[in-house]
């Protein structure tokens, strides 16, 4: 992974804090960032839901530090913003049926840690706070493809939460003077998402029902569609996002996507056919939450902040397939 650079300065000057940096897309970064030799990569994480081991694999690496806490303490996000110049932000509870089932512990995770994260890296003097948006904050709007400016009101309290870390890098943006970017993520998938677990998404969990020759569960009839995008992506919008110098660019709000719309049928077709399967997934209602169809303009994010989206859905699926594949023993690990 990460054969090509995203960036064309050095970043060994560079201490980055990435929140959420054991979890799927943090780890993901972290493996982007100290591949390519920045000065620090520091993870703030409490383990919730990310794994040691997804950072194990980096451990013999001087640049790495680990600081294992929880961004609903202040103090927590003082303390790992102290030095940082480049904060990527990933810590959150993630999974709308997560927010529906346990609101409470989603709010103050997502809401209260996403403030104390801010609070810290303004007094710390951050110069860039780049955070993981929701495309969940379109919300209940029809229109396709997604636009930055138009959504609709929140269908999950993951949206609201989502939806709140925007108004708040807003307002910081123009309160404090603060530099901050938001990445509308779009259904990221790619090695290390967890496959595990009530909560897991949908195209690990079809890789690993397919793995193991058990038909997955869809929920609905599997003509909903997505913008899956590949990680490789989202670790490009991030590193963008957090290099960009274009004044137009910075307090801004972003689709990261491929902009390809695949239906969860297509979707599983495709997985089948290159896994060599012949597995029929078992239908069931549809789930409370999830929106029908969602697609993205990218041309915001191309425009402004030069991303350019190298690895589409069928690629990034051989990639993923491949791994899930290569680590059968890793996935079962526990941490
Ligand atoms: N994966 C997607 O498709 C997707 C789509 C839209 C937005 N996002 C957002 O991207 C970010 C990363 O998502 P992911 O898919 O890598 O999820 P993930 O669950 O793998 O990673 C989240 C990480 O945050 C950590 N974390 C949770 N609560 C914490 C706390 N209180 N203090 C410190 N660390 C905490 C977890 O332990 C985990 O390592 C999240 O903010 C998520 O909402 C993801």
């Amino acid at each position: 992974m990460y054969n090509t650079p995203f960036h064309d300065q050095p970043l060994d000057k560079l201490t980055f804090l990435v929140t959420g940096g054991s979890g799927f897309i943090g780890s993901n970064l972290v493996e982007y960032l100290l591949k390519y030799g920045a000065g620090t990569v520091r993870v703030l994480d409490n383990y919730s839901n990310g794994f040691r081991k997804n950072l194990g694999l980096f451990a013999d690496n001087p640049a790495l530090e680990i600081v294992e806490g929880d961004i609903r303490d202040p103090e927590v996000c003082r303390a790992a913003c102290h030095g940082a110049h480049i904060v990527l932000h990933q810590a959150a509870l993630g999974s709308v049926p997560r927010s529906i089932n346990d609101p409470i512990t989603t709010n103050d995770v997502n809401v209260g840690g996403f403030v104390n994260m801010l609070v810290a890296a303004k007094d710390a003097g951050v110069k860039r706070f780049v955070y993981a948006a929701s495309s969940s904050t379109y919300g209940d709007s029809k229109a396709l493809p997604k636009v930055e400016d138009r959504i609709g009101k929140p269908l999950s309290p993951y949206a609201v939460t989502k939806y709140a870390n925007e108004l708040y890098a807003d307002v910081f943006g123009k309160t404090y003077g603060m530099e901050i970017i938001g990445l509308r993520y779009f259904n990221i998938f790619g090695p290390r998402q967890d496959p595990n677990g009530a909560y897991a998404a949908v195209i690990p969990l079809f890789i690993d029902a397919i793995l193991q020759g058990k038909p997955p569960r869809m929920n609905g009839d599997g003509g909903q569609t997505r913008d899956f995008t590949f990680v490789e992506n989202c670790v490009q919008a991030n590193i963008k996002a957090a290099l960009v110098t274009n004044p137009e660019a910075i307090n801004q709000v972003y689709n990261i996507a491929v902009a390809d719309r695949t239906s969860l049928n297509d979707l599983f077709n495709i997985l089948k056919e290159e896994a060599g399967s012949d597995l029929t997934p078992e239908y069931g209602p549809d789930r409370a939450g999830d929106i029908r169809d969602s697609l993205a303009d990218i041309s915001k994010a191309q425009r402004l902040l030069g991303y350019d989206p190298q690895i589409r859905i069928r690629e990034g699926l051989q990639k993923t397939l491949a791994w899930f594949k290569e680590n059968q023993t890793f996935i079962r690990e526990s941490n």
